[in-house]
């Protein structure tokens, strides 16, 4: 299934972001894809907000994986957030320890995921960014899971920009 959502400002993905990291558990998997520029990081910034992270969230080019302590539903966990720009073979995904941090009290965020695809389970949140520069993003979330479709019922409830 498939849902799309319109962002007209890097405010609205910062909102769109929020509303989804409220609904966010331990052990999610969400891949965020689009070009450079698109807005992974600033969904993802979004994201940290709505688990309650106040630290700085850059995109982990240069260190590959970050790591920060969450909260939700008044329960500790990490947000673990990646970007997989940089890497060349997929092999690099298994060394840099992709996989290590799929864990069930981590939510992970993968920027630049092509590479991982063999890596990742089937249940996860697929995320597409296609825009930039100032246009409005389209946003398609893509998942294979009922417990996906309800979470992101809820946050369609908050952020009603439906495309
Ligand atoms: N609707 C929008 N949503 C998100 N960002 C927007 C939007 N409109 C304009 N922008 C701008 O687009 C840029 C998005 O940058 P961001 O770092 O989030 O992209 P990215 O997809 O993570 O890129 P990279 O692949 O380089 O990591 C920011 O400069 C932001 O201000
Ligand atoms: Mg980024």
């Amino acid at each position: 299934m498939d849902y799309v959502f319109k962002s007209q400002s890097k405010e609205a993905t910062l909102k769109l972001g929020r509303s989804l990291g409220n609904v966010l558990q331990g052990g999610d998997i969400l891949c965020l894809a689009g070009d450079l520029g698109a807005g992974k990081t600033a969904l993802a910034q979004g994201i940290a907000a709505g688990l309650g992270i106040s630290a700085v969230v850059t995109s982990p080019t240069f260190t590959l994986i970050q790591e920060y302590a969450a909260s939700s539903q008044g329960k500790s966990l990490r947000l673990v957030h990646m970007d997989l720009y940089r890497l060349q073979h997929p092999e690099e995904v298994e060394v840099i320890g992709v996989e290590d941090a799929f864990q069930i009290d981590a939510i992970c965020l993968i920027e630049w995921p092509e590479i991982a695809k063999d890596y990742l389970p089937e249940d996860r949140l697929d995320i597409l960014i296609q825009g930039s520069g100032e246009d409005t993003r389209v946003l398609t979330f893509q998942f294979q899971t009922e417990g996906w479709q309800k979470r992101l019922e809820q946050v369609l409830s908050e952020y009603p920009q439906r495309g």
